[in-house]
Order: C-alpha cells, then structure tokens, then sequence
C-alpha cells in the first residue's frame, strides 16, 4: 500500500522580484539544524518542477521547469531524517518509499551530511520515449540538462526565501541508489541540500 504525506498548499502568490534572487543565488555550505517546515518543502517542491498546468485531453501537463519533450523525466526525492519520499507533483503530494535516514549519503563531504534536507534528482529513462532519444546517450544528455533547470529553480527559490542551499555533484551515487533501492533505468544525475540559514 502506498504511503501518502499531503503537503500545504503552495503559496505560489508569494512575491519577490525575479531580478534581485538572481542577484542573491548562491551556494551555501552551512545551515541551522531544524527541519524544514512543511510549507516551505511545499513551496520548494512546487517551485523545482510543480505542475502549473493540468493535462488535457490532448495534452500532457507543464511544470515549472521545462524538459527534452515534456518528458519530465526527472523525479525528485526528498530525504529526510524520517526516510526518503518521492515527489508526486501531479497531486502535490509526497510518497513514502523508506524510513531510512539516508541524509549521510547525499554528499561525499561531511559539511554536507548535516544538511536537515536533502534533494536527489533522479532521470527514470523509461520516459523518454520521443523519437529523438535514439540511444542511451541522448536520453542522457536531455535528462541531465532537463535536472539543471530544476536545480536553478531550487537555488532561485532558496534566495527568495532565505534559506540555504548547494548542488552537489560530489556523491557516490551508486551507494546512494543502492540505499533508496532505485531500479536500473533510474539514474541519479545530482542532489542538493537545502537548510535554514544560521
Ligand atoms: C553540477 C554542480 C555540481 C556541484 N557540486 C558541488 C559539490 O559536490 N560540492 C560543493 O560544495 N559544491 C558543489 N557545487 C557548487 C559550486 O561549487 C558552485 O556553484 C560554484 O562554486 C559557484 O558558486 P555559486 O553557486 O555561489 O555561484 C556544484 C554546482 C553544480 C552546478
């Protein structure tokens, strides 16, 4: 049976003026160890790759951050001391997938395994279908790019709302994707830490 953990709605009317965080992204290696709230993990799901258009009959739905065919390929996972969940952005909600405590294994550095927060963005392969995914290679190529956007959406709405964050490229995925026990054709492509500043 799938676990559900509903998430507040996201206050997509929050204001703050584009310009100024771009102006303020950076990345910070250093954060308070409170957890997040459930309103600003909403928001900060909703602002990585939330929906913000529903299907129709004739067309797939849109997401903040764009993708190689709208494949939205890239899935995002959240671990957390209490275990890792899987963002279902069609409903806005998060799916349980373990209790584990995975947050030691979303970077190599030590500075990073404190984070209260920790992203993975995972590329399921098996969505993207179109024809100009010929090989392996360009599914690659699309979905690491697609990740990309998401990230910066991240980092965007970590300077709008005061809150600390850093990609990292720097993580033994193959442990990492043994320990949340992802299938072959999910590759983890990058992951992120997110804190309350000090
Ligand atoms: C794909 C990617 C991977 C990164 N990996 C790491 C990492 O493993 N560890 C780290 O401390 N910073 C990492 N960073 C952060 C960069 O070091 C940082 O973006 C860069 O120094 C520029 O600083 P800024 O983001 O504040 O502009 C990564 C950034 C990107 C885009």
């Amino acid at each position: 049976m799938e676990i559900v953990q509903p998430l507040p709605e996201p206050q997509i009317d929050l204001e703050f003026p584009l310009m100024k965080a771009l102006e303020k992204r950076r990345t910070i290696r250093k954060w308070r160890d409170t957890p997040l709230s459930h309103q600003d993990i909403s928001n900060l799901l909703w602002a990585a790759c939330g929906i913000t258009k529903q299907a129709t009959g004739k067309s797939k739905s849109k997401r903040t951050a764009p993708s190689a065919c709208n494949s939205q390929e890239v899935r995002v996972y959240l671990i957390l001391k209490q275990g890792v969940f899987a963002y279902d952005e069609g409903e806005h909600k998060l799916i349980a997938k373990s209790s584990k405590d995975l947050r030691a294994f979303v970077g190599t550095q030590k500075m990073m395994q404190s984070a209260p927060l920790g992203l993975v963005f995972v590329a399921d392969l098996s969505r993207m279908t179109a024809r100009i995914f010929k090989n392996e290679e360009a599914q690659r190529f699309c979905a690491w790019v697609d990740t990309g956007y998401i990230s910066q959406n991240v980092y965007l709405y970590c300077a709008a709302a005061n809150l600390g964050t850093a990609a990292l490229g720097w993580v033994n995925r193959d442990k990492l994707h043994q320990e949340m026990e992802l299938l072959d054709h999910e590759k983890i492509v990058l992951t992120q830490v997110v804190g309350y500043l000090n």
